[in-house]
């Protein structure tokens, strides 16, 4: 489940006050922002603008800039669908277009009923087990079309269905 808080510009105050002093805060601050509520909320931008003492267009271009910052309060869950170049040697690309096609969105597109937000990728660490999906912080390997809607659907009605797999053992290619 995607835990991430309604929009606060209190928290988002503490979060401002606790990266100012990072060198090129801005980076860090949005990291935080998008870590914290999910995405980076409208209200974000003239607030950065006022504390690190920049214009709005400068916030906003830097936000724009970078894909993995998301405008709009995501999906209950996120599905990551990792694009590069052992999962596309295994068959990513036909999963791209199923996925799409089975939840009715594109990339950095939510679900119409909120329930998932779709992204990409660029290697989950999980290359020996191509193709790879993350739902959420759980990683799984070899996921054909059917196997992918089968997580979706169990995701839909059971979100604690799939054990957290450790970072750490995904690297070494362990998945589900
Ligand atoms: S290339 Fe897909 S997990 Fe590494």
């Amino acid at each position: 489940m995607n835990a991430s808080h309604p929009w606060s510009a209190e928290r988002a105050m503490t979060i401002v006050e606790s990266n100012r002093h990072l060198r090129g805060a801005l980076l860090p601050i949005l990291h935080a922002l998008q870590e914290e509520f999910g995405y980076i909320d409208e209200q974000a931008i003239p607030l950065l603008a006022t504390e690190l003492n920049l214009s709005r267009a400068d916030v906003h271009g830097v936000v724009s800039f970078y894909h993995e910052f998301r405008r709009e309060k995501p999906g209950r869950h996120i599905i990551k669908v990792c694009r590069a170049e052992a999962c596309q040697s295994m068959g990513a690309n036909a999963l791209v277009d199923h996925i799409k096609k089975s939840l009715q969105v594109d990339f950095h597109g939510t679900t119409a009923d909120g329930a998932f937000t779709l992204e990409p990728v660029f290697c989950l660490g999980n290359c020996a087990l191509s193709p790879a999906v993350m739902i959420d912080e759980n990683l799984h390997g070899r996921v054909s079309p059917d196997r992918f809607d089968e997580l979706a659907a169990e995701t839909r009605t059971n979100p604690q269905a799939h054990q957290q797999i450790p970072r750490a053992l995904s690297h070494k290619g362990h998945a589900q």
